[in-house]
């Protein structure tokens, strides 16, 4: 089954491009490299000893999307690329706007004139908005509060429009909690340009010495220790979920929309803890004001992707922490 990951060199995509790899999948990357590096595909080869195709191309270029679908024949895509930073998206809205969902309504326009229907998309569990009570499951109301948010929210009624309109299409919405850890080998991982704003990220550059202190945003919430509390999930485990999605695309399933998670919620002063206990650092921090459109707790059911997908995450925070670890300490400049 012949497989185009959009968005494959970044950093879900890079890490689910080895596990379809390794999956018996073929597979093509397209990617514009606007947050990325071509050094990726090297390092997927290094990882799995198998090959891959790679087409420099934004998605914003129907032409060039086009001619790789005449080329090559997809079964299905997976689709990754969009911008995905929501402070920027604040400030330049068009841009993601266009880039997120232009680049999307390209995609399935050149999908449909080649009939190619399956897809699995990216979505977020920033579409849950600020969440009414814990566990999220996938029938909880959706809202967004930023244009990033928006953006995923919107290609979600894009999708489950498209469907109702062709019932040949399959599409897996997945909505990711929050992301973080690397491969085991430490050849592929989380490379921010700048100041990281996610936290493990942050973490990793305090302890590996380019950034003096964390700023840990808010310890009055109403959570255990006061800090913020979420769902973190390993970046091989999401990976695997999207195998688990494709997979159930095989049969006709229509629109199905899981979260991928653990279940379970770490707060911001337990993931400090466990860093330090990986990367064998201090990491020192400051107590600042709550992060503005921050909210308290956030952490996933995740019964629906483990009785309809048989997916499970099998990896925990010291995992995460450790494997993050290994990535910044044999990465120090991330792919640069
Ligand atoms: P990433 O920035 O590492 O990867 C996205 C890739 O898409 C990059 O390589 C970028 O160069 C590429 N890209 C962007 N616009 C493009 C375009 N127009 N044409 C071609 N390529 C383009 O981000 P990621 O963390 O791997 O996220 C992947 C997807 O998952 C995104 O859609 C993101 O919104 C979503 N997501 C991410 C998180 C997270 O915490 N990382 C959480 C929820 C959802
Ligand atoms: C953020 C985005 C969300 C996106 C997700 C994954 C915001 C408001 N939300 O989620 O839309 O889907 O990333 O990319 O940006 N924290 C600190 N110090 C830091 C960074 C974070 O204390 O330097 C805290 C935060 O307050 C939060 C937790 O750590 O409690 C996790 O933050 P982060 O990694 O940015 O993820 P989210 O805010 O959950």
């Amino acid at each position: 089954m012949k497989v185009l990951v959009t968005g494959g060199t970044g950093y879900i995509g890079s890490h689910t491009c080895v596990q379809l790899l390794e999956s018996g999948y073929s597979v093509v990357v397209v990617d514009n490299l606007s947050n990325s590096s071509e050094k990726v595909i090297d390092r997927i080869k290094r990882i799995t000893g198998k090959s891959l195709k790679f087409y420099k191309v934004d998605l914003l270029d129907k032409p060039a999307l086009d001619e790789i679908f005449e080329n090559e024949q997809f079964d299905a895509v997976m689709h990754f690329a969009g911008l995905k930073a929501v402070g920027e998206s604040v400030m330049v809205p068009l841009d993601y706007y266009n880039n997120n969902i232009t680049g999307t309504v390209n995609l399935c326009y050149v999908m449909k004139k080649h009939n190619v229907k399956k897809l699995v998309f990216s979505s977020s569990a920033t579409v849950y908005g600020n969440p009414a009570s814990l566990p999220i499951t996938e029938d909880f109301p959706v809202s967004a509060t930023n244009p990033y948010g928006r953006t995923k929210l919107m290609i979600e009624y894009i999708l489950k429009d498209l469907y109702s309109s062709d019932n040949e299409w399959d599409i897996a919405i997945l909505r990711y909690f929050n992301p973080v850890g690397a491969h085991k080998s430490g050849l592929i991982g989380e490379s921010p340009r700048g100041i990281p704003n996610n936290l493990v990220p942050y973490i990793a550059m305090v302890a590996v010495g380019k950034l003096p202190y964390l700023n840990v945003y808010g310890a009055d919430y109403d959570t255990p220790d006061g800090s913020g509390v979420r769902d973190y999930i390993h970046v091989v485990d999401l990976a695997n979920g999207h195998i688990k999605a494709i997979e159930k695309l095989k049969n006709k399933v229509g629109v199905v929309t899981y979260n991928l998670g653990t279940g379970k919620g770490y707060s911001v002063f337990e993931i400090i803890e466990s860093y330090k206990k990986a990367s064998k650092k201090e990491i020192p921090y400051k107590i600042m004001p709550r992060r503005p459109g921050d909210i308290a707790s956030c952490y996933a059911d995740t019964s629906k992707a483990q009785r309809e997908l048989e997916f499970k995450a099998v990896y925990g925070i010291d995992d995460m922490c450790s494997d993050s670890w290994r990535w910044q300490e044999m990465n120090i400049n991330g792919y640069e």
